[in-house]
């Protein structure tokens, strides 16, 4: 990790996390980083059973109170494609909007951009792969009709003043064709950036093969190369490398995250994919380590608690069943799970 600044005086309060650990060059000194939830997309695309619309309104409705930056309400792609979310214009429709919270939808065409800009999306999320096995497999085009796409969507964005980000799927490794396409993710960004004017990027480990020095590597080039891009990383914790890469990409200057709410998600034209990097899970751990996430943890919990009765099935996120790190229990042999109850302690 980088050494801390050496101007005390700048460090901001209250900073999370006491004693020694205040004087590591991990700890985050009140560092803001935003965090966009990606749960009701990413997450609720890949499940077997619909979630009616009015469950998913209040999904996000009760994410929009909990501090995150971003939510990613929807995709407006074919809902042949991905059936569970078919009911996007309705979601993005008659969800309630709180100040200061950015809504976007992911877009994989020109059709899906005029239905999301139709439908009031703050920002339209450009998706293509920078694998070109995987491009095909989802999007059902090649990178290159992808680009072509895309250009086009841009285009109608602008014309629409609504903004746009484009999220690179793959870009740490591919399923299907291994590290081939993650080797051009640069070519990609400069294409993004330089020629199509894009300044929001994100770069997408869809099924969780980053590891934290590629992580560290690629951040930190991006960064330096387009310092007035907004960086955004997007991991899943297939192989449980989810937190040590967030922490690889905050060192080398990220301070946008993608995560999902119980660690639900996953592409479902990406073989193996499973679950995004948890909201709350990493939320708690940020908190710990002295970074400004902008989250109430407790409001995170207090969601994530309700997503078994929505999903019907138990989701990936530990800190629902394990506690928070100071919630204490009773003496006792072999204490079953925590139940989640909120706890007074101020600390996460
Ligand atoms: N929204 C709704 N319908 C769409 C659409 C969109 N954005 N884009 C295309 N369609 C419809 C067309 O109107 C056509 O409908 P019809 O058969 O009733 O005439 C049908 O889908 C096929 O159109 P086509 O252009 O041939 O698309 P395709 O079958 O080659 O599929 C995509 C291309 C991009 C639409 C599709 O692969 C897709 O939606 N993929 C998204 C996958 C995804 O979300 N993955 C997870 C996130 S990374
Ligand atoms: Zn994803």
């Amino acid at each position: 990790m980088s050494a801390p600044g050496r101007s005390q005086a700048l460090v901001p309060e209250p900073v999370r996390g006491e004693g020694a650990a205040m004087n590591t060059a991990w700890h985050g000194r009140g560092r803001r980083l935003a965090i966009h939830e990606v749960g009701p997309r990413d997450g609720l695309q890949a499940e077997a059973a619909f979630v009616p619309t009015a469950e998913k309104i209040r999904l996000i409705d009760a994410l929009s109170l909990t501090g995150v930056a971003r939510i990613e309400v929807t995709a407006f792609v074919s809902p042949r494609a991905v059936p569970a979310l078919a009911d996007a214009e309705p979601v993005m429709r008659g969800i309630r909007r709180q100040p200061g919270v950015v809504y976007s939808a992911l877009v994989p065409n020109l059709r899906g951009a005029e239905r999301a800009i139709d439908a009031g999306a703050d920002e339209l999320n450009l998706v293509m792969s920078a694998s070109e096995s995987h491009n095909l497999a989802n999007l059902r085009m090649t990178c290159a009709q992808s680009f072509q796409a895309l250009g086009e969507v841009v285009a109608l964005a602008r014309q629409a003043r609504v903004p746009v980000s484009i999220s690179l799927s793959c870009s740490f490794g591919c399923p299907i064709e291994g590290d081939a396409g993650a080797a051009r993710v640069p070519d990609w960004c400069a294409r993004f950036v330089d020629t199509l004017g894009v300044q929001r990027l994100t770069l997408c480990d869809t099924t969780g093969m980053a590891y934290p020095t590629q992580v560290h590597a690629l951040t930190g080039a991006t960064l330096q190369r387009w310092p007035q891009a907004e960086l955004t990383l997007h991991f899943h914790n297939t192989r449980g490398m989810g937190l040590a890469n967030i922490l690889a990409a905050i060192d080398a200057g990220a301070t946008r995250l993608d995560s999902a709410l119980g660690g639900l998600g996953g592409c479902p034209y990406a073989p193996g994919a499973t679950g995004n990097v948890c909201t709350e899970d990493i939320v708690h751990a940020l908190a710990l380590m002295g970074f400004d996430t902008g989250c109430d943890l407790a409001a995170l919990l207090s969601v994530a608690r309700r997503l078994p009765a929505l999903v019907g099935h138990p989701f990936p996120g530990q800190l629902v069943s394990a506690g928070r790190r100071l919630d204490l229990r009773p003496a006792g042999r072999a204490a079953p799970p925590f139940a989640g109850s909120p706890s007074t302690q101020e600390t996460p």
